[in-house]
C-alpha cells in the first residue's frame, strides 16, 4: 500500500476525484494517510473529514517567517513519512529541503499544457484568465513530478481540452477539471502505486504508457 499525503488549498475537487477513485477501485494499492491544507477554510478539509482522513493545517501565516514554516512543514511531512505526496491544488511552494528528502515522490496537477501558462503567478483561475486573454484554442492539464523549480519537473501525462467560443475563466476551469484533471490525476496515482511509472535521473520511466494502462 502506497502511503499517500494529499496537499490542498481550496475546493478540493481533485482530492474528491482521488477519494472516489480509491472508493470505486480505479486506484489500487493506495492509502490516503492525511490531507494537509494551508487554508483553514478549505472545503477540501471537510472532504477529508467526511472520509475519516486526518486533516492537518500548515499555514505560512502562522509562522514568524517563511523559513520557520518551511522547517515545520518539512518536519511534519517527515513525521508522516509518505511514499507519495500529491499536490492537488496546493498553492504553496514546496520547500527545497522537502523536495530533496522526497525526491521522485511528489507529484503536482497543473491546469494547463506545461510549458504554456505555468510558473510564478499561474495558479487556479488565473491560468484560465491568461489562456482566454491570449486567445489560444487548446489548453489542458499536466501531471508532473515536482523538482526545485516551479512547474518544471518531469512530465507524467497531459490531456488537451478545447477552448470554446464564449468561455469564461470559470466555464473553462470546469471543463479542464472535468475532462482532464479529474481523469489524469487518479490515473497517475494508480500508475505510480502499481509500479508502472517512476522517475529516475530527472526522467519519467514508464513500464507502460498511462493511456495504455
Ligand atoms: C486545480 O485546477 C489545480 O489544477 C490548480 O488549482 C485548482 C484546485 O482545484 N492548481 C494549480 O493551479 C497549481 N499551480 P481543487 O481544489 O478543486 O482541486
Amino acid at each position: 500500500m502506497l502511503k499517500t499525503v494529499v496537499c490542498v488549498s481550496g475546493g478540493g475537487t481533485n482530492l474528491q476525484a482521488i477519494l472516489d477513485a480509491v472508493e470505486d477501485g480505479s486506484i489500487t494499492n493506495v492509502k490516503i494517510e492525511a490531507v494537509i491544507s494551508n487554508n483553514a477554510g478549505a472545503k477540501a478539509l471537510q472532504r477529508a473529514e467526511n472520509n475519516g482522513i486526518p486533516g492537518i493545517l500548515m499555514a505560512p501565516k502562522d509562522y514568524p517567517d517563511r523559513e520557520s514554516f518551511n522547517v515545520a512543514f518539512t518536519e511534519e511531512m517527515c513525521r508522516l513519512a509518505p511514499d507519495l505526496i500529491v499536490l492537488a491544488g496546493f498553492l504553496v511552494k514546496i520547500p527545497e529541503e522537502m523536495v530533496r528528502r522526497f525526491d521522485g515522490r511528489i507529484i503536482n496537477i497543473h491546469p494547463s499544457l506545461i510549458p504554456s501558462f505555468c510558473g510564478v503567478g499561474y495558479y487556479g483561475l488565473k491560468v484560465h484568465e491568461k489562456v482566454l486573454e491570449r486567445g489560444v484554442k487548446v489548453t489542458g492539464a499536466t501531471v508532473h513530478f515536482v523538482n526545485e523549480g516551479m512547474d518544471e519537473g518531469p512530465i507524467i501525462a497531459q490531456k488537451a481540452v478545447t477552448v470554446e467560443e464564449g468561455d469564461t475563466p470559470e466555464s473553462l476551469q470546469h471543463r479542464v477539471m472535468e475532462q482532464a484533471e479529474w481523469v489524469l490525476l487518479p490515473q497517475a496515482i494508480d500508475a505510480i502505486a502499481n509500479g508502472r511509472i517512476s522517475v529516475q535521473d530527472g526522467k519519467v520511466r514508464c513500464v507502460r504508457r498511462m493511456e495504455e494502462a
